[in-house]
């Protein structure tokens, strides 16, 4: 996959993105991050890439012409124009299933917006995709980028080292994930829970499944509604909708 940032802020990146896993998945070839500096396409003579809004009001706009000549050096080196992602609070929230999808793709584009936001024309004519990472402001787009490289990059295979671990996690058929518990069985005078230790590998099963839909039940009620439950767990964990449920 390679990745390209459209920022004012590349050093950002530089920092973040080539440590820890990411890091060591850029080593193997499996990922590439490029920070492409929307500054280095501006036309304007003293280096300007925002401008006043037309009609007024606080802030300045990312200008269209820096912003579509940085696109352009990126299309024109791949050969194509590839899925583009705007961060933008306005967007639909990132999820799970969204990075998966993303991760299906060989080229992303991130264009990062700051001020108070980016030239409307430029963005119909390159974004795919509006993406948001919350219900809050943060002050541009490259911690959002940061996020759903993250994200999307640990579903390639072969980024994380125990394929399975990318499986049985948080989200997964909208569950969270159970509880972890490693050495000393017993620490600050609590047990780790001793099915964990039987040996029994159904038991442990049947357990962590509970717990995983316990835990959805406490912390994310609104996930347990679309999870994918069967009709016995529908009825023991009180879970109420309208379709039937699987049936094992
Ligand atoms: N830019 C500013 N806030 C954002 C958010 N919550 N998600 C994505 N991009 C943003």
């Amino acid at each position: 996959m390679n990745y390209y940032i459209l920022t004012l802020f590349p050093e950002m990146m530089e920092q973040t993105l080539h440590t820890s896993i990411l890091g060591k998945a850029e080593e193997k070839g499996l990922i590439k991050i490029q920070a492409v500096n929307i500054r280095d396409y501006t036309k304007d003579r003293h280096q300007k890439t925002d401008d006043y809004p037309y009609g007024g009001g606080a802030g300045m706009v990312m200008q269209a012409q820096p912003i579509y000549d940085a696109y352009l050096a990126v299309t024109e080196e791949i050969g194509y124009r590839p899925r583009t992602v705007y961060l933008t609070p306005q967007g639909p929230t990132f999820t799970q299933s969204k990075a998966k999808e993303l991760a299906a793709e060989k080229d992303l584009v991130f264009l990062c917006g700051h001020y108070e936001g980016v030239d409307e024309r430029v963005l119909e004519e390159i974004v795919t995709d509006y993406v948001s990472i919350g219900d809050y402001v943060l002050t541009g787009g490259e911690l959002p980028a940061m996020v759903m490289i993250d994200a999307v990059s640990r579903m390639i295979p072969g980024v994380l080292t125990n394929e399975a671990s990318g499986m049985a996690e948080s989200f997964e058929g909208n569950l969270l994930e159970y509880p972890q518990y490693s050495r000393p069985f017993e620490w600050n005078g609590k047990k780790a829970p001793e099915i964990l230790l039987s040996g029994d590998h159904r038991k442990i099963e049947i357990w962590r499944r509970e717990q995983s839909i316990l835990r959805t039940k406490k912390y994310r009620p609104d996930l347990l509604q679309k999870a994918d439950l069967t009709i016995k767990e529908k009825a023991v964990y009180g879970v109420n909708d309208e379709s039937a449920g699987r049936s094992v």
